[in-house]
């Protein structure tokens, strides 16, 4: 069975991705409880952290029923990085993972995220320095290359092995490729069955269905499963592909009651964690997924996202409990 480290993992461990504005702590302990076995927060600038940006530094807050958990950084600096360390580890996470994947402009230019795929020396120079300063395990999350003629993710994956990473999680897709076309599990198996690999391999990219995460399994072979946009407004998903690997049926989907009770705890540990006024306007674009494939609901989602007050917003998800109850409905 996989480890991270000394932490240890069930068999084909399901991880919840980095998703900016998305994987914060209410959204990461929902997920947990829905069987998510690892989570991660979303990427924190380096630069941000080590100028003390409120905004950054609130991205370290973890709770501790979401163990383990794995702060995301990213930089290019190596000054800035081993700072971002230094920060990190006052937050005491499980895991510090690096964000060598992320494809905005914005980021690349700076040649963070999948920008540093245009310069490996650099990128493994980053990470061993990375390891070097701190006892926690540090993981990467990559994609496989910068674009379809540079594809070196066997080779790269060594590399970041050899400098002391302890797992890696690759996204199917180039940095040009952003989020278009299917991505691409070939590669990531080819990390995998490099006779020289034994860190856990974990695939990312488009498990979108119980089915999807078995065919990782058993066709590609990888350590576990990292799964991002399925599971937005979804945290039930994570028990969903346990189930099906356990008895190879589907689990009943979540019921209106079940959607309403994720998305009134959602909002109440936000407004714990940051106050109401702040709770209750960055849990508003969490409602369209919570809400998703309901017929005639724009009705309620704006009374849901109109108001300031909580109070308000729990009285529009109490009158959505009382008019569906134990509906059940598709995504
Ligand atoms: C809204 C959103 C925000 C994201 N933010 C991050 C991030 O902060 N760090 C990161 O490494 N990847 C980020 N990603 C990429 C995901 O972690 C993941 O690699 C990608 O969505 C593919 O997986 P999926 O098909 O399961 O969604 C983000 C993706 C989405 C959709």
């Amino acid at each position: 069975m996989p480890k991270i480290g000394d932490i240890q993992l069930p068999e084909f461990p399901l991880l919840l991705a980095p998703m900016e504005d998305v994987s914060d702590p209410p959204f990461r302990a929902l997920c947990k409880e829905q069987g998510a076995d690892v989570v991660y927060t979303e990427f924190i600038s380096s630069e941000g952290l080590i100028r003390d940006a409120a905004k950054s530094v609130m991205k370290l807050d973890i709770y501790e029923k979401e163990r383990p958990v794995g702060i995301q950084i990213f930089g290019a600096n190596l000054d800035s990085m081993l700072r971002s360390v230094e920060i990190v580890e006052k937050s005491n996470p499980d895991i510090i993972d690096i964000n060598f994947g992320c494809p905005v402009k914005k980021v690349v230019s700076k040649n963070a995220g999948a920008g540093i795929l245009r310069d490996i020396p650099l990128m493994v120079k980053l990470t061993e320095a990375m390891v070097k300063h701190t006892n926690l395990p540090v993981t990467v999350k990559t994609r496989l290359g910068w674009d379809n003629d540079s594809i070196k993710i066997v080779e790269v994956a060594e590399r970041l092995q050899d400098v002391g990473i302890k797992a890696i999680a690759i996204h199917g897709r180039t940095r040009v490729q952003m989020y278009k076309g299917n991505a691409d599990w070939k590669p990531i198996a080819q990390v995998k069955n490099n006779p020289r690999m034994h860190i856990p391999v974990f695939g990312n990219g488009d498990v979108d269905s119980p089915e999807m995460a078995v065919k990782m399994r058993d066709e590609y072979g990888l350590d576990g499963a990292m799964i991002g946009r399925a599971s937005i407004g979804n945290p039930w998903f994570f028990n969903q592909v346990k189930h099906y690997i356990k008895t190879g049926e589907h689990m009943a989907l979540p019921t209106m009651t079940e959607r309403v009770s994720a998305a009134r705890r959602h909002l109440q540990m936000s407004i714990d964690w940051k106050g109401e006024k702040l709770g209750v306007f960055e849990t508003r674009r969490h409602y369209t997924n919570y809400f998703k494939g309901i017929p005639n609901f724009k009705e309620y989602r704006m009374k849901m996202v109109t108001s300031d007050h909580a109070a308000d917003v729990f009285a529009a998800f109490d009158e959505v409990e009382q008019k569906f109850g134990d509906h059940v409905f598709a995504r």
